[in-house]
Order: structure tokens, then sequence, then C-alpha cells
């Protein structure tokens, strides 16, 4: 996909730049002219919203950061300061913390996108594992930034998340106290949150340059999986057709974003945040943000501590192996029908570990997080390895163009 750049520079000071740092042609060809397969849907726009997302989280994040005391006795009141004296301060607030929730949902539908039309397989694994890495920086931000506001749930996530750590065999209880710089979540810990939380979003958006540069080398996958054979003919330049297709996704996504913040800013929070973190009353039941909470039911399905922590990171870690754990050769679910309906096997159990998470872990619900979990992994490790081997795919069109012709997909 990449060759010589068809940018030239029109103005003196262009042309003065061009021959000093070339980064308007960079420009010019990664984002006007580079070529997009014709036949993306609409959920090819999910990763210009995510890069809106993310550049709207660093915004609102620094300006909250303006106002904010990382220290255990006032954290709790500045963020009430924000909220009623702070001009725009609830706005502000009520983006930042919504925008984290649009975040993970653009996230997950991006993701699953990619487990839909094969987009993780040959020859862009590379793009897919720093898509994983992305996604386990921006869990890492997401319980980070919720132990700030130093509510009662943000403590008690910290007390159970760090903890985990204490389960690895003999070094446990020291890493934990490493992590919290004390015996229990404190001041110390609030301070190095802070500071991490700060930190990493600028990692993420390191991170994101390599990925969109690796999309860049290996050129877009498309709901037909069939690699674009003939430029001219298989794609249309990104500037005006992507660009425009990506605003309307955008202004979309926007709607609902802005519904949350201003409409039912605190429908995805939890009530007792409003309550100053108490390190003598446990609250019943502590659970995550919604966006951890399939994981989470992973980890509680397990009575034994030190396989539960094991299985909740390797929930996470083997979709970075999807790429070869699913040997089939084509790549769209468009043209496997049997893997068409695992997949949305698979998007149902993790709803379902969803919901599960979101439940007391006893009885009934205990047992079906224990089956769910179960085909989490069988699904990776058994379902797709064999349906690699076994599945007859329905013809794949020769080019994108015939796929259009066979009315799979949509016009750009
Ligand atoms: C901050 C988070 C992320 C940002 C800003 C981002 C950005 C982008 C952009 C701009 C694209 C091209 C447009 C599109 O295909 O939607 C893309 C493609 C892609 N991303 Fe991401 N991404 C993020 C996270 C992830 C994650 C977590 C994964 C997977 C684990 C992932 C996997 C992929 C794949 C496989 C493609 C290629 C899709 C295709 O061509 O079919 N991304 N990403």
């Amino acid at each position: 996909m990449e060759g010589h750049s068809q940018y030239t520079p029109k103005s003196g000071f262009a042309r003065w730049l061009e021959r000093r740092l070339p980064i308007l042609s960079f420009m010019h060809d990664s984002f006007v002219s580079y070529p997009t397969p014709k036949n993306l849907n609409y959920m090819w726009v999910f990763g210009a919203i995510l890069s809106f997302m993310l550049v709207a989280q660093i915004v609102t994040g620094v300006v909250l950061a303006m106002h904010y005391t990382p220290e255990t006795t006032l954290a709790f009141d500045s963020v009430e300061k924000i909220m009623r004296d702070v001009n725009w301060g609830t706005i502000l607030r009520y983006a930042h913390a919504n925008g984290a929730s649009m975040f993970f949902l653009a996230v997950y539908l991006h993701i699953f996108r990619g487990m839909y039309y094969g987009s993780y397989k040959d020859p862009r694994e590379v793009l897919w594992i720093l898509g994983v890495v992305i996604f386990m920086l921006m869990m890492a931000t997401g319980f980070l930034g919720y132990v700030l506001p130093w509510g009662q749930m943000s403590f008690w996530a910290a007390t159970v998340i760090t903890n985990l750590f204490s389960a690895i065999p003999v070094v446990g209880t020291a890493i934990t106290t490493w992590l919290l710089g004390g015996y229990s979540v404190d001041n110390a810990t609030l301070n190095r949150f802070y500071a991490l939380h700060y930190l990493l979003p600028f990692i993420i958006v390191a991170i994101v340059a390599l990925h969109v540069w690796a999309l860049h080398v290996t050129g877009q996958n498309n709901p037909a999986g069939v690699e674009v054979k003939d430029v001219k003919k298989d794609t249309v330049p990104f500037t005006p057709h992507a660009t425009m297709k990506d605003a309307v996704g955008i202004a979309a996504f926007l709607v609902v974003y802005a519904w949350l913040t201003f409409f039912v800013p605190n429908y995805l929070g939890h009530p007792d945040n409003y309550i100053e973190a108490n390190p003598l009353v446990t609250p019943p039941h502590i659970v995550p943000e919604w966006y951890f909470l399939p994981f989470y039911a992973i980890l509680r399905a397990i009575p034994n501590k030190l396989i539960g922590v094991i299985a909740l990171f390797a929930s996470i870690l083997i979709t970075a192996a999807l790429p070869w754990l699913d040997t089939s050769k084509v790549k769209s679910a468009v043209y496997r029908p049997l893997f068409r309906k695992e997949f949305w096997i698979f998007v149902a159990v993790c709803i379902g570990l969803g919901y599960l998470g979101a439940q007391p872990a006893e009885g009934a619900y205990l047992w079906f997080a224990r089956a769910l979990s179960a085909y989490y992994f069988l699904h990776f490790l058994v379902i797709l390895p064999i349906l690699g081997r076994i599945e007859k795919p329905e013809p794949t069109p020769e080019s994108i163009d015939a796929s259009i012709v066979r009315g799979k997909t949509s016009h750009v």
C-alpha cells in the first residue's frame, strides 16, 4: 500500500517545509490519498471514533486535573468542588466519566468487528496484537481513574484488585505492599494511581500511532475479507469517502454520548461512589464498572484465588493468540456459515458473563458463570481451531467488486 507520495506542495511555505520535514506529504498520504477498500461498511468507523474519544478523554482529563487534589482527605471534596464551584465542572466531570464508558463501548464494537471479519489474520497479526496492548492499557487507565474520586467503590475496588496480586506464591504479599506503597490502599496508593492515570493515556497515544502505522502498511481488511487486488478498481481515496463516513459515525456516536452525559449522567455509575471512602465499612457488593464485568465474572467463577487471577489475565491475553488459533484461510464470517453462528454464541457468552459479573457470586449465578467461563476458553482453544479445519466456507468473491455485485456488502 505504500508508494511514492502523490502530494505536490502548493504554497511557498509548504515547499519550504516539505524539503525540511515532509510532514504535509505524510499527512496527505495517510489521510487524503490513502486507498480505502470501497466496500467498507459502518463497522469501520469505530477506529476514527476511538481516536476522537482518546483526544476527548485527554482534554477533559487535563482540565479536571487542574482542579483535582490527589490526597485522601481532600480528593472526594475536590471532586465535589469541581461539580459545584468550577465553571462547567459538572459537565466536565460527567463528560470524562461517561466518556470512559463510551470509549469502552467503541473499543468492544471495534474488537468484535475485527473478530467477525477476520481482521486479525495474516498479514494483520501485529496490528491486532498492538490492539490487545492498547486494550490492556485502557483497562489499567480505567481502573486507576475510578479510584481517584475516592468514593466507597473507588476504595474497595482498589482494595480487591490490588489484593489479587497477593495470590502470587511466595512474593505475592511483598508485591502487593510494593504496589500499594503500604499495607493498605492509602495516600501513597492514591498519589501513584493519579500519576499513572495521567501517564498511561499518552502511552496509549504512542501505541495507537504504531497501530495506525501497521494498518497503513497492510491496508485495511474489508467485509468480504478478500485482499485488495487492484488498487484502482477496488479502492477509493480516504478523503472524502472515509473522512465523510467517519464524520457521520462520530456525529451519531456523539448523540448517544451527549444523551448519557446530559440526561442520565449517573446511569452507569454506582451510587456508593457518592459516599466518601471509608476503610471501616465494606459495601455489601463490590462491583466494578460495566466494562470490566465479564472479566470480573471469570475471576470470581473460580474458587481458587490464584487460578482465578490466572484465568482473568489469560482471558485477555488469549485474544492476542487469535491469529494462530483460528486457522481458517477464509477471513470474513460472511463466507463462514459455522463460524458465523459461533461468533454470535460467543457474543452472547460475553454479554452473559457481563450480566453475571454484576450479580452476587453465589448459587445459580455462580454455576452459570462457571459454565460461560469454560465456554469462553473453549471458544478460543477448541472450537475455533476445529472450525478452521472442518468448516467448508462458501465461495468467496474473486474481487471486492464482485462482492458488491453479490450484494453482501455496502458501498461507501
Ligand atoms: C484507543 C484504541 C484504538 C484506536 C484509537 C484504534 C484505531 C484504529 C483505527 C483508526 C483503525 C482504522 C479504521 C477502522 O478499521 O476502524 C483501526 C483498525 C483496526 N484496529 Fe484499532 N484502535 C484501537 C483499539 C484496537 C483494539 C483494542 C483492537 C483489537 C484488540 C484493534 C484492532 C484493530 C484491527 C484488527 C484493525 C484493522 C481492521 C480492518 O482493517 O479490518 N484496535 N484501529
